[in-house]
């Protein structure tokens, strides 16, 4: 979900809300077999989390911003808060938690094919609440991602945007991953908008990735487009894929570009992302 926030002139940030985590990533030559014993080719720590990897591409990308989301100290946290420094990622809006455990990932990520395969450890550790989100000088934002996720506190959330924006038309811009349109049935993302446009605000925006099919969006004028995939030479990693494709299309929108040239630039720079180990060298 994304909120436009208007606001005072300048040089605004971007801000995503959602979760960080830690992703401890085994680089494999193929997958293993269940209840076998192998060897990886390398393996990594990295800063991982819907939000928190497209706060990642984001700066890659040159635009300020700032993650919003949960933390509680220790080892993991130390490690997270030193990635998203050196990324130059605003942390003023992190929830600290007196206690709790840090959500992780392991990830394989088979180099031959360059899936990613995540188990992931969502630990207890709260959500921001509206009553956070409360504390954001929403002035200072040109533009607010929410990656769904507690929905009942981020209603409130939204709802406080738009009040916000008051003045301005809504414009509501909806990401929905493929994973989840097939959770809802369909079997692409042309289907997926079709069978959603009904489900949504009038005047809001619908995009929807497909891994090597590319991607598809619904403008709010009812307008369909689509972008091929930009395949690299060699897939090795899609991990973080989508964050990648939802960063570069949210920086488009909000330097102005159409939908079409963002949809374009989401597929190209998430393209390049597959065919690299993480995320330097996506721009
Ligand atoms: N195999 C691929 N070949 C070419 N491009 C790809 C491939 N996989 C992903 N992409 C690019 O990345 C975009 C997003 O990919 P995808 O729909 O697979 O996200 P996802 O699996 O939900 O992401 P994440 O791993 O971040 O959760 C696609 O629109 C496409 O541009
Ligand atoms: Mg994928």
């Amino acid at each position: 979900m994304a909120a436009e926030a208007g606001g005072a002139a300048g040089k605004r940030r971007i801000m995503c809300v959602g979760l960080v985590c830690l992703d401890i990533i085994s680089v494999v030559k193929d997958f293993p077999a269940e209840d076998s014993d192998t060897r990886c080719l390398s393996q990594r720590w990295q800063r991982g989390g819907n939000a928190s990897n497209s706060c990642t591409v984001l700066s890659l990308l040159g635009a300020p911003c700032s993650f919003m989301g949960s933390l509680a100290p220790g080892p993991a946290a130390d490690f997270i808060a030193a990635d998203f420094q050196r990324r130059g990622v605003d942390t003023a809006h992190v929830a600290w938690h007196p206690r709790g455990d840090v959500p992780c990932a392991c990830c394989l990520v088979n180099a031959t094919s360059g899936s990613r395969t995540i188990v992931l450890h969502d630990t207890n550790l709260p959500d921001v609440t509206a009553r956070h989100f409360e504390r954001v000088d929403l002035s200072q934002y040109k533009w607010i991602h929410f990656e769904a996720r507690n929905a009942a506190e981020q209603s409130a959330m939204l709802e406080r945007v738009e009040r916000h924006n008051r003045a301005a038309a809504p414009g509501r811009r909806v990401f929905i991953s493929k994973d989840l349109a097939q959770h809802f049935g369909y079997l692409s993302a042309p289907e997926a908008l079709q069978g959603l446009r009904g489900r949504i605000q009038p005047g809001a925006t619908l995009i929807c990735a497909w891994a090597e099919k590319g991607a598809d969006a619904l403008g709010p004028d009812g307008e369909l487009v689509h972008s091929d995939a930009f395949p690299p030479e060699t897939l090795v990693d899609t991990l973080g894929a989508g964050d990648t494709f939802n960063a570069a299309v949210i920086f488009a929108l909000a330097e102005g570009r159409t939908l079409q040239d963002a949809l374009t630039f989401g597929c190209r720079i998430a393209g390049r992302k597959c065919g690299i180990q993480g995320f330097d060298g996506i721009v």
